[in-house]
């Protein structure tokens, strides 16, 4: 069955593969902000402690890692009609690694002990291990000719310089060898893990969701198809000079991060000007959490154009926070509750109209996700994101912050298994 050209629904992998992460995801939001709660204005004295490396881990491996393996697993078959093989093993392990991965990444910071870091390494190096062989198969098989398929390429090697990277820099955590250019390797970690991994990921996707889910004219032709590659070349040329002692470095260094910057900046800056020109004038959930995730990278990017420019300003605390913040919980965060309130509600639909059709009548859309609900927690998670960054200015904010992102988390947790378990009431009807 294809509901959209291009797209090939016959090849969906049962609902658990991707649903097993989508359900995990909220919690280590929820985890991440209990953190923020229990630590409170001194989480914010050093991006070095411990519980802001957890914090971050929970965030990024927790919340976003969960969500974009699954959904790539999921939409592998879709839009690159090629599917990952045996996906319910796959899925299984992975999930079955990986969430215990995090969890042990965030006690060996918390607990500064060697034991927890050097488990969740066997277990993260293993997990994301059988994830890249498995879809990195389904997107060697997959058409080159599909920007999306080049940019869901493009993410996986960011994945993997980004695990590379983490797992080196745990290992000073694990033998407690500490490595001298902790810094340095850090930075480098970060910018493949938010650049490579995410921000790739985010626009290939964006190629085929956006026009289709917002109902907007299709991303400009030249851009769609080079813009991934031209920004992974800008981060290893902006990587290698990275590398560089810094009286080395000229001012070309600069300029690459200013290109790169520039890049993503032109994608964000698409996205909000395609949604203006989309065919249905209402506005729904998604496309509201998808404009706020554009306004956030737009701001993010400007915060770390201002950090390159200045110095100086990379040991003021509350920039660093400023812009892992906007990153993260107004970026990343945001688009990707977006895509599950469109992919969730088809997938459970799709699962069941295949089964009940011509047996029982099947529940629409709005009534697998109600868009009060969705509606609440997004509002929730809008006021969270500004609270916590002005929090990263004065501090004190961040109990507030942490309570209305918290909320939030509670709230999509309950939205998505409200509608999982309309398809598990509903498949009982022909099981
Ligand atoms: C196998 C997976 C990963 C491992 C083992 C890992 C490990 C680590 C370790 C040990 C550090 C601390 C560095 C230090 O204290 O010297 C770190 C920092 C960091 N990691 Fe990861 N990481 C992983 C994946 C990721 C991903 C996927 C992202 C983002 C998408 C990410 C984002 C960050 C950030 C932002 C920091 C710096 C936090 C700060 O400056 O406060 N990590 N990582």
């Amino acid at each position: 069955m294809s509901l959209q050209p291009g797209l090939s629904f016959d090849q969906a992998p049962p609902i658990l593969v991707p649903f097993r992460f989508f359900l995990s995801a909220p919690l280590f939001g929820l985890l991440a902000a209990l953190l923020a709660l229990w630590f409170g204005p001194a989480l914010l004295d050093s991006r070095w402690q411990p519980a802001v490396l957890a914090w971050t881990h929970l965030m990024t491996l927790g919340f976003l890692g969960m969500a974009m393996v699954g959904a790539m697993m999921q939409l592998l078959p879709v839009m690159a009609a090629s599917p990952v093989a045996h996906p319910v093993g796959v899925a299984r392990t992975v999930h079955g690694l990986l969430l215990p991965g995090v969890i042990l990444l965030v006690l060996g910071f918390l607990l500064a002990s060697h034991w927890p870091m050097r488990l969740a390494m066997a277990l993260l190096g293993t997990g994301f291990l059988v994830f890249v062989a498995a879809v990195g198969e389904s997107l060697k098989r997959a058409s080159s000719a599909n920007p999306t398929v080049v940019g869901m390429r493009f993410a996986v090697i960011g994945l993997v310089v980004t695990a590379a990277l983490g797992l080196t820099l745990a290992s000073n955590y694990g033998w407690g060898w500490w490595l001298t250019d902790r810094v340095t390797v850090t930075n480098l970690h970060l910018s493949w893990g938010f650049l490579g991994w995410v921000g790739m990921l985010v626009i290939a996707v964006s190629y085929q969701v956006v026009p289709m889910f917002q109902l907007t004219p299709a991303y400009p032709k030249m851009a769609a198809r080079w813009l991934t590659g031209a920004l992974f070349m800008l981060l290893l040329l902006w990587s290698a000079t990275r590398l560089l002692p810094e009286e080395m470095r000229d001012k070309g260094w600069l300029a690459i991060g200013l290109l790169a910057a520039a890049g993503y900046a032109g994608y964000a800056i698409t996205t909000l000007r395609l949604q203006l020109q989309r065919r249905r004038k209402q506005s729904d959930v998604t496309l509201l959490f998808w404009r706020f995730g554009m306004v956030c990278l737009l701001l993010a990017l400007a915060a770390g154009v201002m950090r390159q420019a200045m110095p100086l300003l990379v040991d003021i605390q509350g920039n660093n926070f400023a812009l892992a913040f906007l990153f993260i919980a107004g970026f990343a965060v945001s688009v990707v509750n977006g895509m599950l309130y469109k992919i969730v509600p088809f997938l459970i639909w799709f699962h069941l109209q295949s089964r009940l059709i011509g047996v029982a009548k099947v529940p629409n859309m709005k009534q697998i996700m109600p868009d009060a609900g969705m509606r609440r927690q997004m509002w929730l998670h809008f006021a969270a994101v500004p609270v916590l960054v002005f929090a990263a200015l004065w501090p004190p904010l961040i109990y507030p912050a942490a309570l209305l992102f918290g909320a939030s988390m509670v709230l999509l947790e309950w939205n998505l298994i409200s509608a999982y378990n309309v398809y598990r009431r509903n498949i009982k009807l022909v099981s």
